[in-house]
């Protein structure tokens, strides 16, 4: 069976690959997403090496002049997606989105060089380095101005959870009324139900309108952008990207870069604190023009144990959190507590659970010493695609598939990590 889906999966892989960079699925979402290839360079590395650097270098050829490398790359005109570059506007070559993603690559080309098998890998990652700290250094910046040690978002795109219910309350202020028509496509290829609401993409396309009208210009979005959240999501992965950022440079002798890199981790763990929420027991995120948090933990709050962020104290309440949102459903990790009033069991960050957060939360489980709830994030992950295929994401009630199927990310991970095959690796 898992012979067969290993196959299935390069397969999969392979037909989603657009010559040098891989589209998450066929028809949803038909260009280059950020995170979703540096995931697809997991999947590669199990089978084709050279493709695997071939996805993360191309991803870089639409990095702007100031660092940010964008959530999606226009590659080629397709009037099936919506919003295209005609919406974004960015005035850039390649044509891009405006914002960016969870930064989650140098920790995957840490993962690559890791296990490498030849010399031109050491200088492939070597050659990404300054691109990926030029990357970083954006983040500290742009999206932490006052430098806080905690990194904002402009858009609940950029977080790669869009409609998570840890933007509600700062979405619920977002005014509405000068958008005007537009007419969106992805309901064309997926479930209504399974999708976010019309009410969420009102406030989607707003900031991205918002953007559009000061020219993409961060000084302005952090000043008066219609979202400024603190995502525990982004920030966890940013701390762990810094730290395996940090190796890189000791390994490349890159001794600037790494006492840089060095600044931005100890600013990051002092400034992680403030999304701690006591009353639910982890770290939450944080609407920095109201200063209040979100009342639930997502799957993202867990990835605290991925970054080595909190106290110990702070670790053990977490877990005793954890293991009561895995006792009220059947599968882990759900991306919202069942338990929660906005818990929606299929619709997309309200619930489901995402295969490639599984992989980062069970790597931090292992590390901070819960081998058990760790395995368990491994072979639920297993079950679900033997079940269900390789979907975009899965029900936590019934394991169904959900939204896109034939989805990549979820193939790489089934070959870097989920499949049995792979089981005796970390
Ligand atoms: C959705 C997801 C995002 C992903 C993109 C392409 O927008 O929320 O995380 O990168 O689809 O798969």
């Amino acid at each position: 069976m898992s012979v067969d889906l290993d196959q299935a999966a390069i397969d999969l892989l392979k037909r989603n690959d657009r010559g040098g960079y891989t589209v998450p699925t066929a028809r949803l979402y038909p260009y280059q997403w950020n995170w979703d290839s540096a995931f697809c360079a997991l999947g590669f590395a199990s089978f084709d090496r050279n493709r695997a650097w071939q996805e993360l270098e191309t991803l870089f050829e639409g990095q702007w002049d100031d660092g940010m490398l964008p959530h999606i790359i226009f590659r080629r005109d397709d009037p099936d997606y919506f919003p295209g570059p005609t919406v974004w506007q960015t005035g850039t070559t390649p044509p891009t989105s405006g914002h960016s993603q969870p930064p989650v690559l140098a920790s995957i080309v840490k993962r690559l060089l890791d296990s490498q098998e030849s010399n031109d890998e050491e200088q492939r990652g070597h050659t990404l380095f300054p691109k990926i700290l030029a990357w970083h250094r954006w983040y500290h910046h742009a999206r932490d101005p006052h430098n806080l040690g905690l990194v904002a978002t402009m858009h609940p795109w950029e977080t790669g959870r869009d409609n998570s219910p840890e933007w509600d309350a700062a979405m619920a202020n977002i005014d509405v009324a000068d958008l005007g028509d537009y007419q969106r496509r992805d309901l064309a290829h997926s479930t209504q139900d399974e999708r976010p609401r019309s009410y969420d993409y009102d406030r989607y396309l707003t900031i991205v309108k918002f953007g559009r009208e000061c020219g993409w210009d961060s000084n302005e979005i952090a000043a008066r952008g219609p979202l400024w959240v603190a995502d525990p999501g982004i920030n966890m992965i940013l701390l762990r990207a810094d730290r395996d950022l940090l190796m890189l440079a000791k390994q490349f002798n890159e001794t600037t870069a790494a006492s840089e890199i060095e600044t931005w981790i100890t600013n990051s763990e002092a400034g992680i604190d403030r999304l701690w929420n006591q009353q639910v027991g982890g770290f939450c995120a944080l609407d920095l023009r109201t200063d209040k948090h979100a009342d639930g933990l997502s799957n993202a709050s867990m990835l605290a144990f991925y970054a080595g962020a909190g106290t110990s104290q702070q670790q053990q309440r977490m877990n005793t959190e954890l293991r009561r949102i895995s006792d009220s459903v059947r599968y882990l990790m759900p991306s919202w507590p069942a338990t929660h009033t906005a818990f929606e069991a299929r619709r997309y960050w309200r619930g489901p659970i995402w295969a490639m957060m599984n992989f980062m939360l069970a790597q931090g489980l292992q590390e901070s010493g819960d081998t058990e709830l760790s395995q368990r994030l491994r072979k639920d992950t297993c079950t679900l695609i033997q079940q269900s295929g390789f979907h975009e994401y899965y029900c936590p009630l019934t394991g169904d598939g959900c939204g896109g199927d034939d989805f990549s990310w979820t193939a790489a991970i089934w070959l870097a990590w989920a499949s049995p095959a792979q089981q005796h690796s970390t």
